[in-house]
């Protein structure tokens, strides 16, 4: 989704037709694992569907995202709903990350960024986030994933190719996916609670636990 940056006002409506409306039931349900007083890193946070989500539920929220158009459409949503006292929102980038201090946050929060880093920036933001989160905190993540059996990858590409011309047409928007993401989070030191995809394997949401190293 990386022409999204150049055209955030498109965004909502990209994603709703690349999910097929999905998005929203499955941010409610990332956000199910949020509670009152945690303090949130929200990475990629974008126009600010789960930073705000998680403001609602009471959480304090840090939101980063290198689209200064994106953080302002999240600065607005926050001021309609009135709980912008509550949402950090800072221009800067995953590459960053190491500005924060040891065991900083309860949780971490990701939306469909992760997909959009290089591979150099995902191992580091999977270190780093190991990093400043605190023991047994969460990382919750929701992004597009590439399907593990070769079937599903070809039925994937025949069902989504025309869904993602439509997206693009209509929103000068494209999209890529995660590849062996569960595997990589276990190889930074998480324990995953649970991993949930869709049909086709082909959006993937996880809930993994920064464990202690002995606990590996
Ligand atoms: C597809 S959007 C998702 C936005 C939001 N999380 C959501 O779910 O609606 C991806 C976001 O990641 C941001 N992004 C891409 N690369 C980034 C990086 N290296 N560091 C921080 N944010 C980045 C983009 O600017 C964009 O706002």
């Amino acid at each position: 989704m990386k022409m999204l940056e150049s055209s955030p006002s498109r965004y909502d409506r990209g994603i709703a037709i690349l999910t097929l409306g999905k998005i929203n039931k499955i941010y409610d349900r990332l956000i199910e694992n949020i509670e009152e007083n945690d303090h949130v890193l929200d990475i990629g946070c974008g126009t600010g569907m789960l930073s705000i989500r998680a403001v609602l539920k009471e959480a304090t929220v840090v939101g980063i995202d290198i689209n200064p158009q994106m953080l302002e459409i999240a600065r607005k949503r926050a001021e309609e709903k009135e709980c912008q006292s509550n949402l950090e929102l800072l221009e800067m980038g995953v590459a960053e990350l190491d500005k924060f201090e040891n065991s900083s946050f309860d949780k971490i929060l990701s939306g469909l960024c992760l997909s959009e880093l290089s591979e150099d920036e995902l191992n580091f933001t999977l270190k780093e986030s190991k990093r400043i989160l605190k023991t047994k905190g969460l990382f919750i993540l929701g992004d597009e994933n590439r399907p593990q059996s070769i079937l599903k990858r070809m039925i994937n590409f025949l069902l989504r190719t025309p869904l993602v011309i439509i997206t693009y047409i209509l929103t000068q928007t494209s999209t890529s996916a995660l590849k062996d993401i569960e595997l990589k989070l276990q190889l930074s030191g998480y324990e995953m609670i649970s991993v949930r995809k869709n049909f086709l394997g082909n959006f993937i949401e996880i809930v993994a636990k920064n464990a202690k190293e002995d606990e590996l």
